[in-house]
């Protein structure tokens, strides 16, 4: 990857040496790129990744990058689809990929051994990873959303090659997690929208966009938040979508909370929490991880792509089977 660094080198260039610089679109974006490479490899022997201080989780548990249980640089995976978005005020970037695993993955990220699955034995993890595996064309196979937040550390010497990544939140979820029943539907519900570049004129502020997010994830945590729907209106929930012409399609079969228990001050409200956002105002767009505490906290990934200020689509998948690790293999 050697290669890449030097087209890095090139790429990078805070005009003065100061980290608060906004970073620049092009070097975002190849950083990502070395992201992106790195899953396809199974390696993460880049340099970007080297920081001892890196701080790494997946699907909300922290690990070291190196460890085994690390699906990053010890899997490598086949991309079918990937989307990014950079955030510049903030150095970083969100991407979104459709993956499969060569290797049988469990539902913690961990192989699993052909023997471990057929040999049958109790356990979530495992009955879900046999599930996952049924009724695929290569047993080996497993289709995976996978959605990442990388933050980067522009070395304050204005030196490309000190460029590190240092904060790395990845989330995947595939068949078996929340809302999730069909990976190759949701494949191909993430594939066919249109979210490409918005004219400059037409872009929201930093402010509309984070607010539109903020006032959906309210409102689904039980809040009276009022969501500035857009019509057309799409939702896409794991492998269910629900789209339509009308601006009352988004709110259409939503879960909220009941009467009683959601709301803000009922005290009763699970909404969203430890909401991380990367947006990126020439896409409309806003990624949001967070904690679902209507389902014990599971990782949640959001994207949401607003337009004129209003709410087109919204992107959400949860990691409900690694339940945020706390089932673990045995
Ligand atoms: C992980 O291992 C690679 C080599 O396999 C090394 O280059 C890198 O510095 C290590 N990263 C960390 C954070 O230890
Ligand atoms: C980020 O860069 C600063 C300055 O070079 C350094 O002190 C800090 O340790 C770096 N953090 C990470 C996570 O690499
Ligand atoms: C999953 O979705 C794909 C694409 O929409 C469809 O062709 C397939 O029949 C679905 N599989 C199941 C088991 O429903």
């Amino acid at each position: 990857m050697s290669r890449t660094i030097a087209k890095l080198a090139l790429a990078l260039l805070p005009s003065t040496a100061l980290a608060q610089q906004r970073c620049q679109w092009a070097s975002l974006r190849s950083f990502t790129d070395v992201f992106i490479e790195s899953q396809v490899a199974g390696d993460i022997s880049d340099p970007i990744f080297s920081s001892p201080l890196l701080q790494y989780t997946q699907n909300g548990v922290p690990l070291t990058i190196n460890s085994s249980a690390s699906l990053l640089g010890t899997t490598p995976v086949t991309v079918h689809f990937s989307h990014t978005i950079v955030d510049q005020d903030q150095c970083a970037s969100f991407t979104k990929l459709v993956v499969s695993t060569p290797s049988t993955i469990g539902t913690d990220g961990v192989r699993w051994s052909r023997s471990l699955l057929t040999r049958g034995g109790s356990g979530t993890s495992k009955e879900t990873a046999r599930r996952n595996l049924k009724g695929k064309d290569n047993e080996g196979e497993r289709l995976l959303i996978l959605g990442a937040q990388l933050r980067f550390n522009l070395s304050t010497s204005g030196n490309a090659l000190e460029t590190r990544v240092s904060t790395m939140d990845v989330v995947y979820a595939g068949e078996g997690d929340w809302k999730l029943d069909n990976a190759t539907a949701a494949r191909w519900f993430v594939e066919r929208e249109d979210w490409g570049a918005i004219s400059a004129s037409l872009q929201d502020s930093r402010d509309t966009l984070e607010g539109v997010a903020d006032a959906y994830l309210d409102f689904l945590g039980g809040s009276t938040a009022s969501v500035p729907w857009d019509s057309p209106c799409a939702r896409l929930e794991g492998s269910f979508y629900i789209a339509g012409n009308s601006k009352d399609t988004c709110v259409e079969g939503l879960v909220l909370p009941g009467a009683g228990q959601g709301g803000v001050g009922s005290g009763k409200a699970k909404g969203f929490a430890q909401r991380r956002y990367v947006m990126d105002q020439t896409a409309g767009s806003v990624s949001v991880f967070a904690r679902d505490e209507g389902l014990g906290g599971a990782p949640a990934v959001f994207e949401f792509r607003v337009v004129q200020g209003r709410l087109r689509y919204v992107h959400q998948f949860v990691a409900t089977a690694t339940g945020g690790g706390t089932r673990r293999v045995e």
